[in-house]
């Protein structure tokens, strides 16, 4: 993961325009708010799934600017999560969130930008791919994903705790991009049907897992170890598995869906190595 991270990393800065390139203060805070910091957990499924299909790994630069899309995509989903609008947050990624630093209209502006570089991203990274690449993309942050998923968030606020509803909610708002990275991976190492079915279920699992995660994570760390504000959720009344049905109770749930995540994968055998470290560290992840 650190190294996967610390390619992203560098791949990132180089696809984003330059602070000096007018307008400065808007590529400013793109670069603020997609470099430094992050765990970069998209890419690194993006790869381990590609690794799992392709073992041989031939054009895995390409798979890596797939997964820098994806994480352009999601860094826009944070700046926009974050706006007073919707959670309205001040910290992220230990430093002021994007808005805080930069203002809100331009903040609104970063998120728009990082949308189009993700797909400009994707589209030079598909080569014959392409056109399945981008469409991957764009159904899972969409109405029908990510944005129907933060849509729901924000309905959801205030009402009864109903676990179908916050399944839901957690399917799309994170479950949606975690799986289309696990599905670009195997689209681009070419993997059978049955195989890329096998990675959806993996992707939609885990995805889950990790948004049942992060709400754990937010009645039980602290703001330093996450990097964000905690204890958030209660009180803007978000519908929550551990507010459904306690921390213990969540995280039982957490674990199933690893477990099946686990069992999804065992036909890779010794490939999906990374499938199956990266399912155990993000259960048990505490930052
Ligand atoms: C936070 O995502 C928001 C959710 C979708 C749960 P991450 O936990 O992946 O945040 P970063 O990218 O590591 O900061
Ligand atoms: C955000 O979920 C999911 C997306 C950005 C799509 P949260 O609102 O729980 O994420 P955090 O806790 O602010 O990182
Ligand atoms: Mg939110
Ligand atoms: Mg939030
Ligand atoms: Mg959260």
């Amino acid at each position: 993961m650190a190294e996967v991270g610390k390619e992203t990393n560098a791949r990132l800065s180089e696809i984003l325009p330059r602070k000096d390139q007018r307008p400065e203060v808007l590529h400013e805070a793109m670069r603020y708010a997609v470099l430094g910091g992050g765990k970069r957990i998209r890419p690194v499924v993006t790869l381990a799934a590609f690794h799992a299909a392709a073992p041989e790994g031939a054009g895995r630069e390409k798979v890596l600017d797939a997964g820098c899309a994806v994480e352009l995509l999601h860094a826009y989903s944070l700046v926009h999560d974050d706006l007073p609008a919707m959670d309205n947050d001040a910290l992220r990624r230990n430093r002021l969130t994007c808005h805080k630093a930069f203002g809100e209209a331009t903040a609104i502006l970063v998120g728009d930008a990082l949308q189009c570089l993700a797909f400009d991203v994707m589209a030079q990274a598909g080569g014959d791919k392409a056109e399945v690449a981008i469409r991957e993309l764009a159904q899972a942050s969409g109405s029908l994903g990510m944005v129907g998923g933060q849509m729901l968030d924000m309905e959801g606020e205030g009402k009864h705790q109903d676990v179908q509803e916050i399944e839901l909610i957690d399917r799309w708002k994170t479950g949606a991009l975690i799986t289309a990275c696990s599905r670009l991976g195997g689209i681009f190492a070419g993997a059978s049907d049955a195989r890329l079915e096998r990675l959806t279920q993996y992707g939609r699992a885990i995805g889950f897992m990790y948004q049942i995660c992060d709400d754990i994570l937010d009645t039980t760390a602290t703001s330093q170890q996450l990097g964000k504000a905690t204890r958030k959720d209660d009180k803007a009344g978000k519908l929550t598995y551990p507010g459904a049905l306690g921390e213990k109770e969540a995280r039982a749930m957490a674990q199933k869906r690893g477990v099946e995540a686990q069992q999804i994968i065992r036909e890779f055998g010794k490939e999906g190595l990374y499938l199956r470290l990266l399912c155990d560290y993000l259960l048990d992840r505490i930052s």
